[in-house]
């Protein structure tokens, strides 16, 4: 499939049918590599990778993505590039543009991700930022629609912080027109104007500060992290506020008795996710980190190929 974005910088960026074509081609990758079919739209395409923070998931999907897809990655931090040594965005931009295929770029700040699609040519991919996670949240969807058989007509639940991931939930709400409870303590609600937003587009949200409203017959919850990379020096004030939050076995008896739960990853056991339920039957945590893989190729199959 192709899509009418040339970046993928935000869930906002896609159709719903792109947004649900997506989930479709990834799917379909996903059954037909084991069965031997195996595009490779990428031959000959050389995609970089600049990570500015920390990366498991991502960083190995995406190259073990662009290696399926027939392609080679570079990666670069700003440690080991001229970007660290305060080069400007904008000539980073136009010069790797002469060289590579695409950017993948995990960085903090939105507007990096701008900066670089202004000055540049090439596919620009959100490998998340300070404010959205977007391919996250794009390949959850592929593994809720695998587990519930569907996307729509499910109650979405978000416990803990009001962050980049639950903005890119919200903005998959508002393209699909979901019904999504969010509840965060004070403070950390998410941006009122990605929620109004989400609200405007048809999206049927509540935000609460009360985790068990929120979880109350959900089919699918969802938790993160409380202090998200670059927050790290505000965790322990953190760890208090968000005292009800984590969820355990006690809070998820609350949702539908076949909810399933996902966490994007890395979870910290004991605060905002209890082990008995991250090892539990309801979690579906793996799944959902190795469908990371099928939909970075979905989108770069999209976007490049
Ligand atoms: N979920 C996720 O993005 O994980 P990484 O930080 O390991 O890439
Ligand atoms: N909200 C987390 C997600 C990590 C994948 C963070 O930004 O650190």
């Amino acid at each position: 499939m192709r899509l009418n974005t040339k970046h993928l910088l935000t869930i906002r960026d896609l159709s719903p049918d792109e947004v649900r074509g997506l989930v479709a081609r990834a799917a379909e990758l996903k059954a037909g590599w084991p069965a031997g079919n195996r595009p490779r739209p990428l031959t000959d395409k050389v995609v970089a990778l600049i990570f500015e923070k920390a990366s498991t998931r991502t960083r190995v999907s995406f190259e073990v993505g662009v290696a399926q897809l027939g392609g080679r990655t570079i990666f670069m931090t700003n440690r080991d590039s001229q970007l660290g040594r305060s080069e400007p965005l904008k000539d980073t931009a136009r010069v790797l543009s002469r060289y590579v295929d695409a950017l993948v770029v995990r960085t903090f700040g939105q507007e990096v991700l701008t900066e670089l699609t202004n000055y540049g040519s090439i596919p620009v991919v959100n490998a998340l930022t300070d404010r959205y996670h977007p391919c996250q949240v794009l390949s959850d969807l592929l593994t809720v629609s695998e587990v519930k058989g569907r996307l729509e007509g499910l109650t979405y639940c978000w416990l803990g912080d009001g962050n980049n991931m639950a903005h890119s939930w919200l903005e998959a709400a508002a393209k699909l027109g979901l019904s999504l409870r969010l509840a965060c303590p004070e403070g950390f609600q998410p941006d009122p104007g990605i929620l109004a937003h989400a609200r405007a587009q048809g999206a049927e949200v509540l935000l609460t500060d009360d985790p068990r409203q929120a979880i109350a017959g959900a089919d699918v919850v969802n938790t993160d992290v409380w202090a998200s990379m670059g927050q790290e020096d505000d965790a322990d004030r953190r760890r208090r506020l968000f005292g009800g939050y984590t969820l355990d076995a006690k809070l998820l008896s609350l949702a539908a008795k076949d909810a399933m739960v996902l966490h994007c990853l890395p979870a910290h056991r004991g605060e905002e996710i209890a082990e008995e339920v991250l090892e539990g039957p309801q979690a579906q945590v793996w799944r959902q980190a190795e469908n990371r893989l099928h939909m970075q190729k979905a989108i770069l199959e999209a976007l490049v190929g």
